[in-house]
């Protein structure tokens, strides 16, 4: 039986990802920002805002007994034309990246049972064609933009 934790479990891909271990037996927390979300039974569930990183700095230093860590959570991206981006919401759409990189950062402060970490990314992370203009392209990181 392993210890996963699941940021961004209480919905999606996360949650699906839960059910899926949690079936097999292991032993999964399920994390995101609204209590109401984390409300499936058969997890422990805590709230956390990833892109808070004195909170995740926080929880990893009392909870550091994971085996598996995995980041599905979201944050809203800006896409479209370069012209029509609000640069305000372009700049939020980073926010993910840095909300993966705290969780991977403390998580991996912690290396006590750690395995591996997992970072979900998205569309927004794919190299696109030249005329194709995704001005959040790269906010998502994969494994390798982090080590
Ligand atoms: N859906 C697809 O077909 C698909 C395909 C390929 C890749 N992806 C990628 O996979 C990832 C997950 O997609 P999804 O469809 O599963 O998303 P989703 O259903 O919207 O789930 C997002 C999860 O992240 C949590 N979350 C959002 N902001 C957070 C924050 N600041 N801190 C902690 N948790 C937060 C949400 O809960 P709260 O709002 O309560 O915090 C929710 O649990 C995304 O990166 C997406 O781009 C999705």
């Amino acid at each position: 039986m392993s210890k996963i934790l699941i940021v961004g479990g209480s919905s999606g891909i996360g949650l699906a990802t839960a059910q899926l271990f949690a079936e097999r037996k292991h032993k999964v927390t399920i994390a995101s920002r609204n209590a109401a979300g984390l409300d499936h039974p058969g997890f422990c569930k805590v709230n956390l805002d990833f892109t808070d990183k004195a909170a995740i700095k926080t929880f990893f230093e009392v909870y550091s007994d994971f085996d598996y860590v995995i980041v599905t959570a979201t944050t809203p991206l800006a896409m479209g034309s370069f012209l029509s981006i609000n640069l305000t919401d372009a700049k939020k759409s980073f926010d993910r990246f840095w909300g993966m990189v705290n969780v991977a950062r403390y998580a991996a402060e912690h290396p006590k049972n750690l395995k591996a970490i997992t970072l979900i990314s998205g569309a927004a992370a794919d190299k696109r064609g030249a005329f194709v203009t995704y001005l959040a392209t790269g906010s998502t990181p994969r494994l390798e933009c982090i080590g």
